[in-house]
């Protein structure tokens, strides 16, 4: 099977109530991690690519690594560009052999961002690729200070019809109180998702698939044995599960993970660090880091996502 969009997935994410997992991929055990876990649970996933993964893996291998995913799976893959900030990036993906790109002009003016994510949208229409882009920024805590959740942050619902009409976009991030990283939310802080916001823009756009961004949930048994282990994450607080599920029954048809498998790769390598300090073997240390992915995606998407058995 080749690569696909996520045209077919959406809708039937839409229809069936779930959202596909979109997992940002780096290296050879974190595609293969989440690939043996989507294949256990015959799922179709989203493999993720950010400019920072381009950087640091190079376009051609992580392709490859994909590519390598579908015949060792035979699963419905999408290969995506995660947060691409200009034409040039999306463009270089889509040439590259990309099913689809996220155009991330949400910094941009609003005629700003439509006029940005229109000339993407055209030009991967023209190339069989499918666009996501994104309208509102995402609150929260970057760097230990609050960034304060002002209404002006949140997507404003009556911009997306207009957004979605101008620019032909294929889903739409939106910005609801995730945010990136593994501090998303003040401890003792009760975490609360913005449900009046989605629901008045899926009403706004019955059908149109909806993307949540910042979703990790931060597995506290892993910010703990990373803390146990010669760590220091004190604080560290991700999305509510149970919301996720929420909103993956309504219109979000996909949720983005990133910092989840970081936290399970992290805790698990220091660990092993810690009770073998005399290895140096890397497949010894990469081994159980890759069974930890593999079971930590296989929750999201039986749990979380309630996409398996959907391939
Ligand atoms: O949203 C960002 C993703 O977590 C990718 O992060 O740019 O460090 O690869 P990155
Ligand atoms: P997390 O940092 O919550 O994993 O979010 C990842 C993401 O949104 C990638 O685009
Ligand atoms: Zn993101």
């Amino acid at each position: 099977m080749p690569l696909v969009t996520t045209k077919e997935m959406f809708a039937k994410a839409y229809d069936g109530g779930y959202a596909i997992g979109a997992f940002n991929v780096n290296n050879m055990e974190i595609v293969q991690g989440i690939t043996e876990a989507a294949k256990e649970v015959n799922a179709p996933l989203i493999l993720q690519v950010s400019k920072g993964a381009r950087a640091y893996a190079n376009h051609t291998y992580l392709t490859k690594l994909v590519e390598a995913a579908i015949i060792e799976t035979g699963l419905p893959i999408c290969l995506h560009l995660d947060h691409g900030d200009s034409f040039e990036t999306c463009k270089s993906c889509i040439d590259g052999g990309f099913t689809s790109v996220m155009i991330d002009a949400s910094s941009k003016p609003f005629a700003e961002n439509i006029e940005i994510t229109k000339k993407v949208v055209e030009y991967a229409h023209d190339h069989g690729v499918v666009v996501e882009a994104e309208l509102g920024a995402l609150a929260g805590i970057e760097d230990e200070v609050q960034v304060s959740a002002e209404e002006s942050h949140y997507t404003r619902p009556e911009e997306v019809e207009e957004f979605v009409s101008k620019t032909g976009c294929d889903s739409l991030a939106i910005a609801i109180g995730t945010s990136h990283g593994a501090y998303k939310f003040k401890p003792g802080t009760n975490p609360q998702l913005r449900f009046d916001i989605l629901d008045e823009v899926s009403k706004k756009l019955p059908g149109f698939p909806i993307v949540l961004h910042g979703s990790s949930s931060v597995p506290q048994e892993f910010v703990k044995m990373i803390n146990e282990n010669g760590g220091n994450m004190p604080g560290a607080i991700g999305v509510p599960e149970d919301q996720l599920r929420q909103a993956a029954r309504g219109a979000v048809c996909k949720i983005n993970i990133d910092s989840d498998l970081r936290l399970a790769m992290t805790g698990t390598i220091r660990k092993f660090f810690n009770d073998h300090p005399d290895k140096f073997d890397p497949r010894e240390y990469l081994k159980p880091a890759r069974a930890a992915i593999k079971e930590m995606v296989k929750h999201k998407l039986i749990n979380v996502l309630g996409c398996d058995g959907k391939a």
